[in-house]
């Protein structure tokens, strides 16, 4: 276990520069940190989160959904939970968070490097996967990337303009599909494990990355294990309640593990060691 440090606990301050609504429930914090000379030199990695807060609000772990190859700035998508999350969507451009980290196990981009990537999202869980796709984006020799995205709604759909962008790239496929129709759709209805039958992936040649709700999760990896991916080449996240972030309260353990610490990115090989049958 590690040793607790004063500071540790320390939040700095960022500023927030835009506020992005990617839809009625999900909007995205563009944010630098106070100190430039800090802001200047902050790295991270796709799949780590950040411990944010407010004060008298709380603090919760939030996904990076930037990438670090675009420095400068880092984006928080913030989907309005409870407390701490409906105090941020009342925030403005200006005002200040709280952060800590960046913490977390992330998805190593260089194993990524030139595999075929089946991302498979569903709502705000496209967050930490945005990360990943752009990273890839930017960076030359990435394979070939498919994306399916689901929504509850059309309206729901979030991170819009990032997938006029992906649906346009020679790279890229990418599907989307919602739970219910609203006047206007006329893409696929259905959970988005229907979509993974109408891809034409090389599990050999590919990795696939998911996160979304649980549920979703646990049917995603069932069909990508019938669809031939090895155990190691299917990466998720996990989510648990955390208090510390860097692996002292013990709030966020997974069986044996530590999702603060040994995740959030987790293989389902690494998964099926722990008492997840399910998965
Ligand atoms: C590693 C990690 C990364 C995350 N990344 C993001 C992100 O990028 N964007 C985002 O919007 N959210 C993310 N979350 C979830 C986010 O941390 C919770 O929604 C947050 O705790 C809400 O804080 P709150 O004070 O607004 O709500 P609270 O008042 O704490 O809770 C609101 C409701 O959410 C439930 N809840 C709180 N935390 C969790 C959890 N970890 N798992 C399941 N249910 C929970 C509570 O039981 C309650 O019902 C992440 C969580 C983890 C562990
Ligand atoms: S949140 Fe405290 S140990 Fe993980």
């Amino acid at each position: 276990m590690s040793l607790m440090r004063s500071e540790d606990y320390l939040p700095r301050p960022a500023v927030i520069q835009k506020i992005i609504a990617e839809n009625s429930q999900i909007k995205t914090f563009v944010l630098a940190l106070a100190d430039q000379q800090a802001n200047q030199a902050f790295t991270y990695r796709p799949g780590q989160f950040m411990m944010v807060s407010l004060p008298h609000r709380g603090e919760a772990p939030i996904s990076f959904s930037s990438t670090p190859t675009r420095p400068g700035t880092i984006e928080l998508s913030v989907r309005r939970a409870g407390s701490l999350t409906a105090a941020m969507h009342a925030l403005q451009a200006g005002d200040q968070v709280g952060l800590r980290g960046p913490y977390g196990r992330p998805f190593v981009m260089e194993d990524l490097q030139g595999r075929d990537l089946l991302v498979v999202a569903g709502g705000i869980g496209l967050a930490p996967l945005r990360s990943v796709i752009n990273g890839c984006l930017d960076t030359p020799g990435h394979g070939k990337l498919t994306i399916l995205y689901g929504s509850r709604v059309p309206s729901d759909i979030a991170f819009r303009g990032d997938i006029d962008i992906w649906q346009h790239h020679p790279a890229v496929t990418c599907h989307l599909t919602v739970d219910a129709p609203e006047p206007g759709w006329d893409g696929p209805v259905g959970l988005v494990t229907g979509l993974l039958g109408q891809v034409k992936v090389d599990p050999a040649s590919s990795t696939a990355l998911v996160c979304g709700p649980p549920v979703m999760i646990a049917a995603v990896l069932t069909a990508l294990g019938k669809m031939g991916f090895a155990d190691e080449e299917i990466l998720t996240t996990m989510e648990r309640h955390m208090k510390c972030g860097i692996g002292v309260c013990r709030h966020c353990h997974l069986d044996s593990k530590l999702v603060c610490v040994d995740g959030p990115v987790f293989s389902r090989a690494q998964l099926k060691k722990l008492q997840m049958d399910r998965l």
